[in-house]
């Protein structure tokens, strides 16, 4: 079994956490900007949600068409900026519910391919057969019961989970199910508060909530709506950090603004020449007055705004944030 990289937030202190009384904060994150700006807020996970659908790749209200190279691809983005936060990987609809075997191929492929550290998968049931078989080909899985978007239609949409005594108890054995399976730690989903302190209290696994009160051994937000770049309706578990749309709106309007009137660029970004190379540039300039140019709108002398020269001029952009 290959050592993970150094630095790597070892799985099992996940449960010393727990054990510790020690709050883990995970987020999504789909690209390598986020899994940076993630590290450095030191957050312990990084899920590679299927959130992405909705969030990143434009499908409304569902997470149900992305696909496994789209995870694979976003997943590995994230994990090759990651350095000490845990990088899950969420298996999409379609890639785990056919048979074990299948949801163990394409773990494998999280693993092996995009470099996640684990898996995450939706639902108990049918799927803790899965966890199962995934955990004992050597990858660790995460859990995830309550509302499951992947089944929303099922469950009749995005709604709260486990609010009759019968459907608590159920959620209550089915993450008990997860956990003998080997699930590493559970998310539990728009769940009312003390259903999900039950199953707190009785898992050995942290719990991750969202939407699940703070009972819950960690909790989980989507990168997007803690920021504030997700608009429109928002589900009440969401608090927003940030208001990064409205920033964003208002810079890229101001951009459009000033190349619009010409006031961007200024000096500050352009490039010059020294002049003794601009002069022979310009001599060796077919004329605009020469009869083949005469029919152009061309101007006599060049602008002095060219390519950078690579002797003195800084480079075009920095290879690593500032
Ligand atoms: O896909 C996702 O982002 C998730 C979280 C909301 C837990 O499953």
């Amino acid at each position: 079994m290959s050592t993970p990289p150094r630095g790597k937030l070892p799985l099992p202190e996940l449960i010393q956490m727990k054990r510790r009384g020690e709050k883990i904060v995970m987020v999504t994150a789909y690209d390598a900007p986020g899994a940076r700006f993630a590290e450095d807020a030191g957050i312990d996970v990084i899920l590679v949600g299927d959130t992405a659908a909705m969030v990143v790749l434009g499908y409304e209200g569902t997470t149900v068409p992305v696909t496994m190279a789209e995870m694979l691809f976003l997943t590995r983005t994230v994990a090759r900026a990651a350095r000490r936060p845990l990088v899950i990987g969420d298996m999409p609809f379609g890639s785990f519910q056919v048979s074990d075997e299948k949801a163990v191929e394409n773990a494998i492929r999280f693993f092996k391919e995009a470099g996640a550290d684990a898996v995450k998968l939706e639902g108990a049931g049918p799927s803790v057969s899965r966890v199962r078989s995934i955990v004992e080909a050597g990858i660790p899985v995460m859990g995830h019961v309550g509302l499951t978007p992947q089944s929303a239609t099922m469950l009749g949409g995005f709604k709260t989970q486990g609010k009759t005594a019968e459907k608590a108890r159920h959620l209550v054995d089915g993450a008990l199910e997860l956990e003998q399976a080997g699930a590493f730690a559970v998310v539990l989903e728009a769940v009312p508060a003390p259903v999900a302190a039950e199953i707190t209290r009785r898992l050995t696994v942290p719990t991750i909530g969202i939407g699940a009160g703070r009972e819950c051994d960690g909790q989980v937000l989507v990168y997007h709506d803690l920021l504030g770049l997700t608009e429109g309706h928002l589900p009440r578990f969401v608090k927003r950090y940030a208001n990064l749309s409205r920033e964003i709106r208002d810079a890229l309007e101001h951009y459009a603004e000033e190349v619009r009137s010409g006031t961007f660029p200024e000096d500050e970004h352009t490039y010059e020449m020294a002049d003794d190379e601009l002069e022979r540039f310009s001599s060796r300039r077919p004329s605009a007055t020469s009869p083949k140019n005469q029919a152009k709108d061309s101007p006599t002398r060049p602008s002095k705004i060219l390519s950078p020269s690579p002797e003195s001029d800084p480079p075009l952009r920095k290879t690593s944030p500032p």
